[in-house]
């Protein structure tokens, strides 16, 4: 090509080169348009022209100009691109040539092509993709296309814009070769949580007068980096769980989010504390976030539980919050008693409110389940104090007594308030130890005893028995006699005691005509310290044996002389011969005395009451009757085996004396009889009469001083009755029935004057006051001893009590 174009040239320069015209015509101009009047300009005229046949010559290039031969004007023959024709260069010209023949001339004709804007910036693609990761750092760089714009010069591309420029910025790099490199660059770093894709318009305009302008779009789309961490959606996380629950249950959940996207948003969980041992007890899925008990929690052990919760990303990055756990209290602890100090035994005298024990309660649980009260089974005769928060005494609350109970097992149960309420118990035993605080008790309050005369020495009588209701030493007894004198003689002379056994012995043989009863005192005595003793009246009985027999009092059986009983025949029957009186000096039926005829002359005329002992006829007597009648009258006792006195009656059937007389000399045997006789006849005499003078004196004097004391104190002229007990009284009315007969006959025989009343105690030694009416008081004045009562006194009163015959020694005569 080159070459032909210098070939060319080289042609021309041969030729004549006749002229040169230059055209100036913008692109773009429509087909036929003007370019310029080249007849004109090169003053060639129309017919040269034609002539010539001239010619455009253009070579190889196309035609985009015609000749107008016949206007002389240069025409566009086809639309002219100057981007086609001459890219980029500038300026831009077509270059041709006018050829005219004969003769040959040509004239070279320059059209200059003018740009014109009519071509955009234009961009290759119209969307660019990037993907960018978040965590892009500002000033990080991405390369963009260029634009093209196929007009030059000012029309050419001018500049670019991107739109939004809320993260990035342009930047234009000037390239070695002189062009431009487009760069978009990172200010403000991406997030992806905010904005996960970016839309950006790159526009580029050119500097055209109609400024043309071409875009692209950019998309955007932000890749994840984990800059995101976990976040829990609370901090702390509160729950609560019973004691002793099942194994399992599930506790709460917790949650932890994470806006990263993908892997960087799995969270996995995980307990990270382990105090307490908390990783035995729960566990958290690892995924779920759910919490788990998997131990025993015990809230005595532990209130609350906090668990330190991690959630963790792909990433490793990771929050944390805390579980608070309360463990709510479940009655699941008894009270525990606990004894601090007891006492094995405490004496029965212990005064109220010793302390017996004191011990500590407490339960584990807490609130009600921990409120302990305690208190005791069988109470009586204990309480129960709480001293102090948990502490108790256990106190005696009454008087203790060994006698009644010896031991105590003291129930101490606690129990709490939760519901159900458990309890414990403890049981103590106590022992009340003794207390010499119990006398001796006898077994009965006084005691009688008997024996029967003649006893031998030594035999046992009866036993004492005393209890003790105290223990061991101080329920120890000892029988002691206590001293006492019996009618003047220690009562240890007639009965002895043993110490051990309360044996009563006899220390003598006992008379019962010396000695009826006596009374003697017993103390049974313990072994404590000191000693408690009491005593008992003993009165001991002696019981007559059958050992006297009667005694005939009259008619007195005399040695020497002869008693006759005078009978005048003219006695009718039932006439009252004599008495045969006759004492037993034993009592009772040993004394209960029977009369009979044993023996006598005529059988037919006299019998013997045999009751009475009288003797009387029992038919008429008649002058056949002997004079001297003998009768055995035999007097019997009723004692076992009984026995017997007989008397001699001599009875004189007489009308004289002298009669009597002749009959009765012939009695030897009676002298020795009347000697006796006269002894005792003389002996009664002279006793009489002293007790006779005596007894005036001490009346007399009696009554002297009984007034003198009742002027003095009471003004009062009661008659003064002295009181005689007889010998044989019966001093405690062992026999009692007769005791009112005998008081009054002896009321009746001491003074007839007085009233029939008599206020008499058997064996007191006693003067009595006593009101004429008697209906009056009765006052004790004297308790001496009488003078009268001197047990040799001769004045005896002695008393037939079976059949009330009273016979005064000094009335017989
Ligand atoms: C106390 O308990 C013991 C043992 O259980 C028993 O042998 C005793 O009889 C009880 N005492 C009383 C007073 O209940
Ligand atoms: C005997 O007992 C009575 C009461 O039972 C008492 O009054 C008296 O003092 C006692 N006698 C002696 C000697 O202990």
């Amino acid at each position: 090509m080159r070459w032909q174009v210098l070939l060319f040239f080289l042609m021309l320069s041969l030729c004549s080169v006749l002229g040169q015209v230059s055209y100036s015509i913008p692109e773009e101009m429509s087909k036929g348009s003007l370019v310029g009047n080249i007849a004109q300009d090169l003053g060639l005229d129309l017919k040269r022209l034609k002539t010539g046949k001239a010619r455009l010559h253009v070579g190889n290039s196309a035609e985009y100009i015609e000749l107008n031969k016949e206007k002389g004007l240069l025409l566009i023959k086809e639309k002219i691109d100057r981007e086609t024709l001459c890219k980029q260069t500038t300026p831009c010209a077509l270059h041709f040539q006018i050829i005219l023949e004969n003769p040959i001339e040509f004239y070279r004709v320059t059209v200059e092509i003018t740009d014109i804007n009519d071509n955009a910036p234009m961009f290759e693609m119209n969307n660019v993709l990037f993907e960018i990761s978040e965590s892009a750092v500002s000033g990080a760089k991405f390369v963009l296309e260029k634009a093209l714009d196929s007009d030059v010069g000012i029309n050419g591309l001018k500049s670019y814009s991107l739109n939004p420029t809320d993260n990035f910025a342009l930047k234009l790099n000037d390239n070695a070769d002189g062009g431009k490199e487009i760069e978009m660059v990172l200010e403000k770093p991406l997030d992806r949580e905010k904005e996960e894709r970016l839309t950006l318009t790159l526009t580029a305009v050119d500097g055209g007068e109609l400024q043309l302008s071409g875009t692209v779009h950019i998309h955007v789309t932000v890749l994840d980096a984990n800059d995101n961490a976990p976040v829990f959606s609370q901090s702390t996380y509160k729950g609560s769980l019973m004691e002793n629950s099942q194994k399992g249950t599930s506790l709460l959940t917790v949650t932890a989010t994470d806006i990263d996207k993908g892997p960087n948003a799995f969270v996995t969980y995980s307990i990270s504390n382990n105090v307490n041992g908390i990783l035995d007890l729960f566990e958290i899925h690892e995924t779920s976030g759910e919490v788990r008990l998997i131990g025993n929690v015990d809230y005595e052990t532990s209130k609350h539980y906090q668990l330190n919760i991690k959630a963790k990303d792909r990433g490793g990055l990771s929050d944390s919050c805390k579980i608070i756990l309360d463990i709510t209290d479940v009655n699941d602890n008894g009270p525990i008693i606990d004894l601090m100090s007891t006492t094995q035994s405490i004496p029965e005298d212990s005064s109220l409110q010793t302390v017996v024990a004191v011990m500590n309660v407490h339960d584990a649980d807490s609130d009600n389940n921990g409120v302990v009260k305690c208190f005791l089974s069988h109470g009586e005769p204990f309480i129960i104090e709480n001293t102090s928060n948990g502490f108790y005494s256990i106190l005696a609350n009454s008087d203790l007594d060994r006698e009644r109970a010896s031991e105590y097992n003291i129930t101490v149960t606690c129990s709490d308030e939760g519901v159900p309420s458990l309890s414990s118990s403890v049981t103590l035993t106590l022992q009340i130890s003794d207390v010499n605080d119990n006398e001796p008790v006898f077994e009965r309050s006084s005691y009688e005893a008997y024996i029967v005369e003649n006893n031998t020495p030594g035999v046992s009588v009866f036993t004492v028995r005393a209890t003790d209701a105290d223990w061991n030493q101080n329920a120890r007894l000892s029988y002691i006699l206590e001293d006492s004198s019996v009618n003047g003689v220690p009562v240890s002379s007639y009965v002895s005691v043993s110490a051990d056994s309360g044996v009563i012995r006899a220390v003598r043989s006992f008379d019962y005509e010396q000695i009826k009863d006596f009374k003697f005192r017993v103390k049974a005595q313990d072994g404590g310290s000191p000693p408690l003793s009491s005593n008992v009246t003993v009165k001991m009985m002696i019981q007559d044996q059958n050992d006297n027999p009667p005694q005939v009092l009259y008619p007195v059986q005399t040695g020497g002389s002869v008693v006759a009983e005078m009978v005048p025949r003219s006695a009718d029957v039932g006439y009252l011969v004599t008495k045969v009186v006759a004492v037993d000096v034993d009592s009772g039926q040993n004394a209960w005395l029977s009369y009979k005829l044993q023996k006598a002359t005529d059988r037919a005329l006299f019998e013997v009451g045999s009751q009475n002992g009288e003797i009387r006829t029992i038919r008429q007597v008649s002058d056949k009757d002997a004079v001297k009648q003998r009768l055995s009258v035999i007097v019997e006792d009723n004692g076992q085996p009984s026995r017997s006195a007989t008397v001699i009656v001599n009875v004189a059937v007489a009308d004289s004396f002298p009669e009597v007389l002749s009959e009765f000399s012939d009695f030897p045997h009676d002298k020795e009889y009347n000697d006796n006789l006269t002894f005792y006849l003389v002996l009664a005499l002279a006793v009489v009469s002293f007790l006779f003078i005596t007894c005036l004196v001490v009346i007399i004097s009696v009554k002297i001083y009984r007034w003198r004391q009742s002027r003095i104190l009471y003004h009062s002229n009661l008659p003064v009755i002295p009181y005689y007990p007889p010998r044989y009284s019966d001093t405690l009315g062992t026999t009692g029935t007769l005791q009112h007969v005998y008081n009054y006959e002896v009321c009746r025989t001491t003074d007839s004057r007085k009233s029939d009343c008599k206020f008499g105690r058997a064996g007191s030694q006693n003067v009595l006051i006593m009101d004429p009416s008697c209906s009056g008081t009765m006052q004790r004045m004297q308790s001496e001893k009488s003078i009268l009562d001197e047990p040799d006194s001769p004045l005896e009163v002695s008393l037939i009590k079976q059949n009330m015959v009273i016979s005064v020694y000094y009335g017989a005569y």
